[in-house]
């Protein structure tokens, strides 16, 4: 195994394979109330980078929904954070934010979308991971869209599997 390169001793908390314990809740102004499982997975290769790769699934029915894959990296010296973000809806983005302790919180930093993404557009996402006193880690997705203002749209929390 490869030593996680210095630059990101600060985030090891998030390194490994979480599942969802109980099933997240999802849900927007527009749409009905949901439920959905997920899987995380953060990795690294030595450089000063986070690969990770996120599944969800509806609940019930495990049929694959929402996925999401990137890079997640920090300016050395800083608790500046950024993921690189590409979503199997056809949008990518850029996220930054900072890392307090086990707490990291996000906000959209750059945009862009498939000329024929489905509407309304996402304008804004905000998210925070949580690394929970009893080891768990939670997140919490807000997003405002053409037609809504910054509302939550996902509550999760996640047991680590390995
Ligand atoms: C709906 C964005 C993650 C499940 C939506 C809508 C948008 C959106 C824009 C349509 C809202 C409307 O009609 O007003 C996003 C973004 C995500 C994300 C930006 C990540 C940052 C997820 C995840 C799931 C999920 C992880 C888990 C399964 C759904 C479902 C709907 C929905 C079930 C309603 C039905 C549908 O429109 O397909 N999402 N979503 N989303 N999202 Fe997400």
């Amino acid at each position: 195994t490869v030593e996680l390169n210095p630059a990101l001793q600060p985030l090891d908390w998030l390194l490994g394979t979480w599942e969802s314990d109980e099933p997240g809740t999802g849900g927007f102004p527009t749409i009905k109330p949901f439920r959905y499982v997920e899987s995380l997975h953060f990795s690294h290769v030595g450089q000063p980078v986070i690969n990770f790769m996120f599944n969800a699934f509806h609940a019930e029915t495990k049929k694959p929904l929402h996925r999401e894959c990137g890079f997640i990296r920090m300016q050395p010296g800083t608790n500046r954070v950024a993921f690189i973000i590409a979503q199997n809806s056809g949008l990518v983005e850029i996220e930054e934010g900072e890392l307090k302790e086990q707490q990291l919180s996000l906000q959209t930093h750059a945009l862009a979308r498939i000329s024929f993404a489905k509407e309304p557009h996402v304008q804004q996402i905000t998210r925070v991971f949580q690394l929970l006193p009893d080891g768990r880690l939670e997140q919490t997705v807000s997003m405002a869209t053409d037609g809504q203002p910054l509302t939550q749209h996902l509550h999760i929390t996640y047991h680590r599997s390995s």
